[in-house]
């Protein structure tokens, strides 16, 4: 029998995953959302496509949690974006009952399933849903390090002409303004950039990297980017689904790892079937040590205007 996989919120993001999901051809997925038909309509356009493409993969849409049942991923993106004039409080708010709604009906009807969040502020509301769920914490984990890493690393393979294959780089932190590209362990093929780039370019590349989706909302107007946080939610469904075990950067909820406690914070994890199997503990330096609790932070700030 094929894996199920839900996908919570049929927008940009939701949709354009979902169909990545079912060229993927290795799980049926539902997509869910409260805009009725919508999902529906989206989901039966996309399994159309697979006489062309060649998947089998079934996708259909719901707006009855019913047809989410037993699902052994749900991937959440249900939400709102910030839109201008709205403070980060005023989301989290905002997104808080969301989330919290739509977290009850997964924990009832998948009970059993790995819950990646994808909704932002994203370690705030990645901290909702394992707090309302209940699940162990390696089966709640939030995607923004992938984002951000290939980021980073888009930005200095197009810098140096090189692959971005061979460009090899973590962002840690919350995804916000305070998240942490550790430059220090970027390498292209095995080469640290120090020994690549001019510091002052490193550091431009960082903070381009930390603007990386104020950029893309700037341009695109309305709405914010999906293309690439849909390719990153992807990468973590392969290494759970296909139990890869690839180390990656996610939100995972701490438990003193890295000196924090109680919180969700971007860390290299692995992925597999399991969902999170371990949090990995990269040596940092001093001043990256107080970056990365800075971020934790303003983390903090969020999940405490949240009242969990
Ligand atoms: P969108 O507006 O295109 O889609 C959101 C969808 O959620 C809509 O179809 C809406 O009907 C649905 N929805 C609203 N309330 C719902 C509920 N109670 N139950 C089910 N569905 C509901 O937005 P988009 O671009 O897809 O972004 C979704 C979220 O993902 C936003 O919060 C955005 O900020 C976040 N995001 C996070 C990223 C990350 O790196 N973690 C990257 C990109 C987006
Ligand atoms: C991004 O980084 C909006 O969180 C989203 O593009």
């Amino acid at each position: 029998m094929r894996s199920k996989i839900t996908v919570v919120g049929a927008g940009f993001v939701g949709s354009t995953l979902t169909q990545r999901l079912v060229e993927r051809d290795y799980a049926d997925v539902v997509m869910f959302d409260i805009i009725p038909n919508m999902p529906q309509g989206k989901a039966l356009d996309m399994l159309q496509a697979g006489p062309v493409l060649g998947y089998d993969s079934l996708v259909v849409g719901t707006n009855d949690y019913a047809g989410t049942a037993n699902s052994d991923i749900v991937v959440i993106t249900s939400g709102f974006p910030r839109k201008p004039g709205m403070s980060r409080d005023d989301l989290v708010k905002k997104n808080q009952e969301i989330i919290g709604q739509v977290t009850q009906e997964v924990a009832k009807n998948s009970p059993n399933c790995i819950i990646i969040m994808v909704t932002n502020p994203l370690d705030a509301m990645a901290q909702l849903a394992h707090h309302i769920s209940g699940f162990p914490r390696n089966r709640v984990v939030g995607m923004a390090g992938v984002l951000d890493t290939a980021r980073f690393r888009t930005f200095i393979a197009q810098e140096l002409g090189a692959s971005v294959r061979d460009v090899q780089a973590y962002v840690l932190g919350g995804h916000g303004d305070t998240m942490v590209p550790l430059a220090r362990m970027c390498t292209v093929a095995g080469v640290p950039i120090s020994q690549l780039m001019a510091a002052e370019r490193i550091e431009q590349i960082v903070q381009r990297t930390r603007d990386g989706g104020a950029e893309i909302v700037k341009l695109l107007g309305t709405g914010s980017a999906y293309f690439a946080p849909s390719a990153s939610v992807l990468q973590m469904v392969d290494s759970i689904l296909l139990d890869k075990k690839m180390i990656m950067p996610c939100a995972a909820y701490l438990q003193g790892e890295y000196g924090i406690n109680g919180l969700f914070v971007g860390v290299p994890v692995k992925l597999g079937a399991q969902g999170i199997e371990q949090i990995v503990e990269v040596e940092l330096s001093e001043s990256e040590r107080a970056l990365l609790k800075k971020s934790a932070d303003a983390v903090k700030e969020l999940v405490e205007v949240m009242g969990i």
